[in-house]
Parts: structure tokens; sequence; C-alpha cells
């Protein structure tokens, strides 16, 4: 098998052995199966998905985690940094991509902790920003009053002076024979209501505008235009300088466009941009993630989970596998989180390389994410 060979090669922390399997107890015994020992968390942009395509070997990789009967055979759930969409719509689209049967509990995205914010912002201004509907994912997060900045800009003439020239449209809009999009009609007084907070929640689409109006924002104290005052929090949903996309090389992501903002704000500010990013490697991620699958409806009597994504640290696991394709965001989060977790690098995104990762090296390297399932299956005893 290949996975064999690079299991003997690169496997490098030997020290944390994967749980045995629950299927050799389960044939001496009457009773139920208990739930399996181990879950697996998978990435992604780069494991499974490239653009919008399933990588080789996705769907048929995670089919095998499904009994007969459709049902969970095996606690899995997906730990993207990306985004842009709710959590119940990114379930549908990934059922689809992947001709599998996804809950909206098994997907935890970069923004998903956004939601432990809603109380602290309550009614106040806040303002999304990224690609898809970032807006509507956080008013289901339960923010009550949020604009997207495509809105929140549109009501400011001249804030974004480079907009005339924005006369492009893209493939998309004239496959549908779409026109401009409208303004919206002037309903607000975003003049005078100030801006509690702003929260990157994806990808930035149009940077050059998307900081413009964000250094307005931050350094205005919410009210773009006027004199400086106290920054406003900002959160990004996570911190990826690169993603594996459908081009053969690393897109830019979310954390270059950080570094663009915090390198231009803090040129023109006195005080230097404060902010706090959310998503992998933050082993509260992991810690989150692992609170979340042990309660996963995979087994008979378990109570699909329910809650907030708040931590409560159960540790009902002897393994979780992250199963990821970059050393710096997946690998070192898993590494960082420690116990019950291993390091699954695969091949198909951000790392290419040959061996393992000089700077964080997983517990396995392996091609695909096909190497990965098939190695987990085998060493938990279900093949
Ligand atoms: O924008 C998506 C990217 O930052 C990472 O996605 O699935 O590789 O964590 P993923
Ligand atoms: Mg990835």
């Amino acid at each position: 098998m290949r996975f064999s060979s690079a299991f003997a090669v690169l496997r490098c922390r030997c020290k944390r052995r994967p749980s045995v399997s629950f299927s050799h107890r389960r044939c001496f015994s009457s009773y139920p199966p208990p739930r399996p020992s181990f879950g697996i968390a998978f990435d992604i942009d780069g494991v499974l998905i490239r653009g919008q395509t399933p990588i080789a070997g996705a769907p048929e990789a995670l089919r095998r985690l499904y009994s007969d009967s459709g049902g969970l055979k095996v606690p899995f759930l997906f730990l993207t940094n990306g985004g842009g969409v709710r959590e119940s719509k990114r379930a549908k689209e990934l059922s689809l991509q992947l001709g599998i049967n996804i809950l909206h509990q098994q997907v935890l995205q970069g923004h998903t902790p956004f939601k432990d914010l809603a109380n602290r912002f309550k009614e106040g201004l806040v303002i999304a920003v990224g690609k898809g509907e970032p807006a509507d994912v956080m008013l289901e997060y339960g923010f009550k009053n949020v604009l997207s900045i495509d809105e929140y800009a549109s009501y400011f003439d001249g804030i974004d002076p480079l907009s005339p020239y924005k006369t492009w449209k893209t493939r998309s809009m004239i496959d549908k024979g779409e026109k401009e999009p409208c303004k919206p009609p002037h309903t607000r007084n975003v003049f005078s209501e100030r801006v509690e907070a702003a929260f990157v929640v994806s990808d930035p689409v149009d940077w050059g505008r998307d900081i413009q109006v964000l250094c307005d924002v931050l350094r205005s104290g919410g009210l773009p235009g006027r004199e400086n005052s106290h920054q406003p929090p900002l959160f990004f949903a996570n911190d990826d300088l690169e993603y594996q996309a459908v081009f053969p090389t690393n897109r830019l992501g979310m954390g270059a466009y950080r570094i663009a903002l915090e390198a231009i704000f803090n040129r023109i500010h006195d005080n230097a941009l404060e902010y706090t990013c959310f998503g992998k490697p933050n082993p509260s991620v992991f810690r989150n993630a692992e609170n979340i699958l042990s309660h996963l409806p995979c087994c008979p009597n378990v109570e699909p989970y329910k809650g907030n994504s708040t931590i409560t640290g159960t540790h009902l696991f002897k393994t979780i596998y992250m199963v990821g394709d970059n050393p710096a965001v997946d690998i070192s989060g898993a590494r960082q989180a420690g116990h019950p977790w291993f390091s699954i690098l695969t091949r198909t995104g951000v790392f290419k390389g040959k061996e393992n990762d000089p700077q964080f090296p997983a517990d396995l390297v392996v091609d695909n994410v096909g190497d990965a399932v098939d190695y987990i299956l085998r060493q938990e005893g279900f093949v």
C-alpha cells in the first residue's frame, strides 16, 4: 500500500500512538457497538476540494465513514478556515459536491466562533467583510444590526475614489446576463450610527476598497470622515497567509489581507492596529472540534450536539486525526492542541514536499485524503 511506505519513512513523532479499534471487541459481544474511540477532522481547501471541484478520491474516502444504512460510522467533521456562508448552507453545498449527507453540525468554519460574540455587541452596528454572504452569516449567529461592507460603503459618496473605474463584469455576471448591482435605498443613518466592531468573515473581494473603508471606520472610532478616535474591535476569521485553490500555486489568503491592512493602518495612524484572529491553528478551535465530535449522532444513545461553540473540554477520544494540507495551520494547530490529536499532512494542497515539513512536521505524511482514510481505518481495525 502506498501509505505503508510513507508511514514507515515519514511518521516522525512515534510517541503518540493512535487508539485501538472497538471492532475487535464487538465481535465477542451482543451489545450494540460502543462509540468509536477515535474521530476525524478534515480540512477542506487543498484536502477535499480545490476551487469548487472535489480532489480525486475524496468522495470515495468520505463514503467509507458511513454505514450501509447511511448513518455515520465514524464521527468526523470539517474543520476549515474558509467560509462566507452559513454552516447549514455550506453543509448542503458540500453534500452536493462530495455526494454524501453532511449535517450542519459537522461544518466548523473560520468564522464559527464569532457566534460567541453576538451577545457582546447586542444591537450595536457591526460590519461584515468578505466574499459570499458575510452579513447573513452574522445575522444567523445572533448579531442584530449587521451591514455587509458592500452595503455600508455604498452609503458614502466618494469613499472609494476608484469605484468609477471599476466597470468590469465578472464571467458569471456575463453568463447569467446580470446587470450592474443597484445601489440599496438610503434607509439608514450610518453617518451618525457608530460602527461598534468590524468582522472579516471571509476573504475580502475588493482589497483596495476594503482596506480604505476599514481604515476609515477604524481610525475614526466607527464614524468614517470624522476626527480620529478610539479604534473599534476588529476580528478576523483566520490568519491564513496562503491557501490552495484552483491555481497550481498557493493563493493569498485572509492573513495576507490582514498584513496589508495592518501595514497601511500603522503608517496613517498613531496607534498600532489592534485585532483578534480566530481559526486554526488556535488550539481552542481543536478543543471545540473535539467537543462537537463527541456529540455527533453516529451511535445509539448519544444526543446530537445542540450547544454553541463554547469549549467544554470533553476527552472521550483516544485519538482524533487532523487531515490537513497546510503545515503552519492544520499541523501546527493539531500539535499545539496535543492529546488526543494526531496530524496527517497531505500533498494535495499548500504542502507539496517529498518529505515532512521541516518547521511543522506532521505525525504522518501521505499523498492524499484517500491514503489518510485508508491509514486511519486500518490503524483502528475498521478494515
Ligand atoms: O479561504 C480558505 C482558506 O483560508 C483555508 O481553507 O479549508 O484549507 O482551512 P481550509
Ligand atoms: Mg487547507
